[in-house]
């Protein structure tokens, strides 16, 4: 088995020390027009986005975005088709590396620890241990509902009693728990579409990740399925900082705190959710969110 591309659907096998709030950095808001930091809010600072551009091949995707993801707070990332969303979202857990002729700059500084996750220096390895990703279409494993979330905790180790009760315990967190815990063994192909991506969402969390980024994770569900998944991403930022690439406008303005609004490979503004729907800081925004775009 090949264990770097389990790797890119798993995302992270390691330990973040994320609840010892004393090692957080504070950092107090810092006005700058239309980036995310003018919440008005004090929020740690999760990841900072610096100057950054990504090319592939010749194509610049992505064009000097400077942005401020808060810690333990849901970013949604709206924008026509083909604006860089996907694009940006993979830059976080260095999945391009995998590709040729692909090439970033720019830095993406993550706090507490100050890796940049995009710096020469940091291993693309250690970034899709850290920072999980969630897609569109359900990617559970052709494995047992259990062997599923315990994926990446036995990748690390993880044995016996531990292991069971931290299978539970992200199985809890991603609220399929009491609809799972008869059939721990069964195929996890048994389960819906939407039990499915919450068990992805479990594998995801069983081994701590500092950031969960989810693509567009709705895309292929239904309503129910649709709502419960919203529901859980709300409560997951208690946890993780949360970013979620959604075309859905409803949905960005459900799940989350800040909303950020791409175009041709820039962005064009990021705003606290309910100001962005309200009051879009941009003409180019309020062309968007209101469809009369183009
Ligand atoms: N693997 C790739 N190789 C070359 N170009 C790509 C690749 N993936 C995406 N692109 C291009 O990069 C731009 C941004 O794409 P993407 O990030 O997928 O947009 P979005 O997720 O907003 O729909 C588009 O022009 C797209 O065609
Ligand atoms: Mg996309």
């Amino acid at each position: 088995m090949n264990i770097q591309a389990w790797n890119l659907d798993i995302g992270t096998m390691s330990k973040m020390t994320m609840t010892d709030d004393s090692s957080r950095l504070q950092v107090s808001p810092r006005v700058r027009e239309s980036d995310g930091r003018d919440a008005g809010q004090t929020h740690d600072v999760k990841a900072e986005v610096s100057e950054l551009n990504f090319f592939y091949g010749r194509l610049q995707a992505l064009k000097n975005i400077n942005m401020v993801f808060g810690a333990n707070q849901v970013t949604a990332i709206i924008g026509p088709s083909g604006c860089g969303k996907s694009t940006l979202l993979r830059c976080f857990n260095r999945i391009h590396d995998l590709y040729p002729d692909t090439r970033y700059e720019g830095k993406i500084i993550l706090q507490p620890s100050g890796t940049n996750a995009i710096g020469p220096e940091t291993d693309p390895f250690e970034m899709r241990l850290r920072v999980s990703m969630v897609f569109q279409k359900p990617n559970a494993f052709p494995k047992s509902v259990f062997e599923n979330a315990a994926f990446g905790l036995r990748l690390r180790g993880v044995r016996g009693k531990e292991l069971e009760e931290q299978v539970e315990q992200s199985l809890v967190s991603a609220a399929l728990w009491d609809e799972v815990k008869d059939r721990l063994h069964q195929s996890a192909y048994t389960l819906s579409g939407g039990q499915q991506q919450r068990l992805c969402i479990a594998r995801a969390l069983a081994t701590d990740p500092e950031m969960l980024l989810f693509d567009e994770p709705t895309s292929a569900l239904d309503p129910i399925a649709t709502s419960k998944i919203e529901d859980l991403i709300f409560e997951l930022k208690r946890k993780v900082t949360v970013i979620v690439v959604t075309h859905n406008m409803q949905q960005a303005a459900r799940v989350s705190d800040v909303t950020a609004f791409m175009y041709l490979g820039e962005l064009i503004e990021a705003s606290p959710t309910k100001d962005m729907f309200e009051n879009p800081a941009k003409k180019l925004t309020e062309e968007y969110i209101t469809g009369h775009f183009g």
